[in-house]
């Protein structure tokens, strides 16, 4: 039996991590940018404005990073062949003006990853959120043509393969595209500027120029909740199939499983993973983690629980379960990597969403780095 995860694992998938770039900088970094997200978090509070729906100031506010090494790091390296930046190489972090690249965090982040032997993803190219919002004006306080949206997308995709192809085995191409409510494309009064000012065909290209810059990573279209809800499973099933027939270089559908302790079952996991192989599509667990909340409603989440040793043995439960499942459905080639959405659950980006600072424990290490009986239960399987 291996002490660690990818090594028990290796005769069926990758295990990965996202990375919180906090975790590789240095205590005076980490100091830099609480004070920069301290000063932005007062002016934010100044400038607010009761509004119906939230009548009051009510974020929480921030608290400083530890100084010292923090658990997730040795542990990143220890358990982990792959590798992706929890927030480092979305477009608003590395996109910075139209001739203006930041690649600082990426940068480092390849640079763990070779250090430890590690793949790495790119998460993501094109998404409605975490977009710069120059990219979308004109300059001239309007909203940028298509034409010039087009250009500025292209550049982007080109630059990021240019210089980090030959490091990336598998990319993000686009993320969360399909709509919650109609199972169609999200579109511009969802939130998607893409949509509004590309038309649907965006995503064609997106992946048109994504396979000319990433000519030998598998090329991911990536969502959440595809195993929980059948209209969205099957939404992204009629993309997809359209895609291919198209003749659009899309290899692998990615599925985030931000999933929760009681849903979905293994079963619907099992079926959403084996309706897209059945279209000779890879499938990648991109986010994966399980809150101990099922949050029916997101304005009123449920209140905390304790993460009692009843709670750890029915996380491990779940994870031993589905884990099971992964393996099969790896056995039979359609799936290909499974990704942890963070290291231990003090970094867990559960704790603020959907409830800001209600602590959750998704993960397989606790807040301390220490192993949660759901770690060891794989071990076990
Ligand atoms: C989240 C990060 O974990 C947070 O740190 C950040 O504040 C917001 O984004 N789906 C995605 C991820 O595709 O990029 C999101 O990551 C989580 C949901």
């Amino acid at each position: 039996m291996s002490k660690y995860l990818y090594e028990h694992f290796k005769d069926n998938f990758r295990v990965g991590a996202a990375i919180s770039g906090i975790i590789l900088m240095s205590g005076e970094e980490r100091q830099t940018l609480f004070e920069h997200i301290k000063q932005r978090y007062e002016e934010f509070k100044k400038n607010f404005k009761p509004q119906p729906g939230m009548p009051e100031f009510k974020f929480p506010e921030p608290k400083p990073f530890p100084t010292g090494e923090m658990p997730d790091k040795k542990l990143a390296a220890e358990h982990f062949n792959l590798v992706v930046a929890e927030n480092e190489c979305k477009m608003a972090s590395v996109y910075k003006g139209p001739d203006e690249f930041d690649f600082s965090g990426a940068d480092r982040l390849l640079k763990f990853a070779k250090e430890n032997n590690q793949a790495m993803r790119w998460h993501t190219l094109v998404w409605h959120q975490q977009s710069p919002r120059w990219i979308f004006e004109d300059g001239n306080g309007g909203k940028a043509s298509k034409e010039l949206l087009e250009e500025r997308l292209k550049k982007y995709i080109m630059t990021v393969g240019a210089r980090y192809k030959d490091d990336i085995c598998s990319v993000d191409v686009v993320n969360e595209c399909i709509s919650d409510k109609n199972f169609g494309l999200r579109d511009g009064k969802d939130r998607s500027q893409w949509f509004d000012i590309l038309g649907p065909e965006y995503i064609d290209k997106a992946f048109i120029w994504a396979k000319e810059a990433f000519p030998n990573s598998r090329l991911v279209i990536n969502d959440y909740n595809l195993e929980m809800i059948k209209g969205k499973r099957e939404g992204m099933y009629k993309l997809v199939k359209g895609m291919l027939e198209r003749g659009v270089p899309v290899d692998t559908v990615g599925l985030q499983m931000h999933i929760n302790i009681k849903n979905p079952s293994v079963k619907e996991i099992e079926e959403t993973i084996e309706l897209y192989g059945s279209l000779g599509l890879n499938v990648i667990v991109t986010e994966m983690d399980v809150s101990a909340y099922v949050d029916k409603d997101f304005q009123n989440p449920d209140p905390r629980r304790e993460y009692d040793q009843a709670f750890m043995d029915l996380q491990a439960e779940r994870y031993a379960q589905i884990f099971e499942c992964f393996q099969k459905e790896a056995r039979a080639g359609i799936l290909k990597d499974v990704v942890f959405w963070g290291v231990t659950d003090g970094m867990s980006w559960k704790n603020n969403f959907p409830a800001q600072g209600r602590t959750d424990a998704p993960l397989l290490f606790d807040k301390d780095g220490k192993e949660k009986a759901a770690f060891y239960k794989l071990l076990d399987l």
